[in-house]
This record gives C-alpha cells, structure tokens and sequence, in this order.
C-alpha cells in the first residue's frame, strides 16, 4: 500500500513511501492552482505539446468513485484536471450547502495516488464574481425528477459546468452514472450549445452491499447505514421486473409497490421512484432502453441511486 506524503503547497516536494517503510520519489507531482489565467496557461502549455485534457468537476470529499473518474479521465487523455468547488448556485437555502464536508488536504493526497496531474480550486469570488448575473436554464431532460424536489438544482449545475468548461477548456470531461439525471442533462447542454468537448460517463462505484458511493453517506447513523442499501435494492428489482413483464404491467403499478418496499425498508420519505426513458428521461417504452432513477430520504439525509434497464425484444 502506497502512502502519499504531500505538502500541497510545495508540491513538487511531494514523496511517497510504502507500509513496510520503503521510500521513493512520485513518479507524477501533482500542482495546485486557483486563478483562471493560471489554468489556462497551464492547459495551453499541455495543449501545445500536442496532449488532450480532461476534467473531473468535483465538489471536493472525495470518495472511490470520484477516483474513478479521475482515472476515466487518465485513459481518455494525457492530462487530467480535477476542479473543487462547492457550488452554492446549486443548493437551496434550506439545504447543505454550509456543513456540505470539505477535507482538502485529504481530497489531495487521494488524487495524488490516482495520478491527476492538476487541481483547480476556484473561489467563489472567480466563478461568480459581483455583479454575476447570467444563468443557464435547462429544459428537457432537467424536468420532472430532482427538478420536482430540487427546482433550483440543475439551473446552478449547468451555470456552473458552463463556466468550468469555458475556464479550463477540457477535451473531455468526466460525470458519475450515479448522478444519471446530472449526466443526461450536461450531455444535452454540450450538444445544444455546441460546447466543443465531450462528456464522459462513469459506472456508479458501490460498497459490497450496493449502496452508491456519495460524500452524503457520512451524514447516516450507523442504523441509517445498515438499512440505505435498500435503495439499490428496489431499483433493481424494478428494472428485473420491468424487463420480465415485457411490456405487459403498467410502469406506474411498478413503481408504486418500488416506492412501498422503501417505506417498508426504513426510508422515511420517497421523492420519486421511476422508470424512464434512458435518454430523454420521458416516458419508457419497453423495446428502448431505459433507466430506473429513485431519490428517498433516510432521517435528513436524501439518498439518489438508479440503474439501467436494457431494451426488451
Ligand atoms: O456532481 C457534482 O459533484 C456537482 O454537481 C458538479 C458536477 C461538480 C457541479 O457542481
């Protein structure tokens, strides 16, 4: 096991050594900037040796599933950028925006090990400095589901990836299949404004008893916990039924007895729990791909997960 001992202020200081006491330099220092200019600058120098950038937008707490990004974003190009930056556009005023966690120190030395080459850490004095006054309002695949719940939400997230990617200028960036509603909606974003990268979706990472990986999951007791897997559970037992029925049960049938085995598993609340179509995220046809989405609320914490549906015959 490789430990990272990072200073990330010096970071070409930065050593590594292993459990058994065995020390040795990193291969690939890892840099920190927080100016846009200073980005671009280093994008443009990458750029003109002829290398692809990619970019992982984060919100910091980084767990295994944002590593995997980091890694989609190894294999897709020959830098990777990772910005962190807790978005308040993004958050209603009765939400977490303010105890969201945030742990950069811990954050640096995990994507040190996964090999990024440059984190951007912009302050909220860049991204929406005085007198910021334009935002990206998103239609299509952003309405009904979190948007029901969360009206606010995909508004700030396209607002802010617009100006993430216009700053660093990625040839590809990286989303999570977890947050499947988020990834639909910037894909439409790109094509429809004609942003000139791609965008990259990642599998959901899982602990072993399937419960989706999220910063959020340290806000659940230990009972909270032991009951959250329940989630992955009925969305998956929805997305086998929904392909075994071949067409033939009402979606909304399927739905509601996924929404009362939440109840009966300890959700307090279910926001939605639904079967759409994989791409517009309107309504499945069974002989088109289609994806099950659930947001539920365990005590104050509101869980997501989803899962694919393949196409029937
Ligand atoms: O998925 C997230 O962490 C955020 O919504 C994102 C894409 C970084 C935008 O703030």
């Amino acid at each position: 096991r490789l430990i990272a001992h990072l200073d990330w202020r010096y970071p070409h200081r930065m050593s590594m050594s292993q459990d058994d006491g065995e020390a040795g330099v990193a291969t690939k220092p890892i840099n920190i900037v927080e100016s846009v200019p200073e980005l671009r600058a280093q994008v443009a120098a990458w750029r003109a040796g002829g290398e692809r950038v990619s970019l992982v937008p984060t919100m910091g707490a980084l767990h295994r599933g944002h590593l995997d990004l980091v890694r989609g974003g190894n294999e897709r190009a020959d830098r990777t950028v990772v910005s962190i930056f807790v978005n308040p556009k993004q958050f209603a005023p009765h939400e977490d925006f303010g105890r969201y966690p945030r742990d950069l120190d811990g954050d640096m030395e995990k994507l040190c090990q996964a090999g990024a080459d440059l984190v951007w850490t912009p302050n909220s004095q860049d991204m929406y400095p005085d007198g910021f006054a334009t935002r990206i309002v998103p239609e299509g695949a952003a309405e009904g589901l979190e948007t029901d719940f969360r009206p606010h939400f995909f508004g700030g997230v396209t607002t802010v990836c617009c100006k993430l990617f216009s700053s660093a200028t990625p040839d590809v960036a990286m989303f999570g299949e977890k947050d499947y509603q988020q990834l639909c909606v910037i894909r439409q974003m790109v094509r429809d404004l004609n942003l000139p990268l791609e965008i990259a979706g990642i599998p959901t990472a899982r602990e072993e008893d399937g419960l989706a990986l999220s910063s959020r999951n340290e806000y659940l007791s230990a009972e909270e916990r032991q009951n959250a897997p329940a989630l992955f559970k009925t969305v998956s037992d929805l997305a086998v039924k929904a392909l075994a029925s071949g067409g033939s049960v009402s979606v909304s049938a399927l739905e509601e007895t996924a929404r009362v085995s939440l109840l009966d598993a300890g959700f307090d609340k279910v926001d939605y729990v639904a079967l759409r179509d994989a791409v517009s995220l309107k309504d499945w046809r069974h002989d088109q791909p289609g994806r099950v989405l659930a947001a539920a609320w365990m005590g104050k914490t509101r869980l997501i997960d989803n899962v694919a549906v393949a196409a029937g015959q």
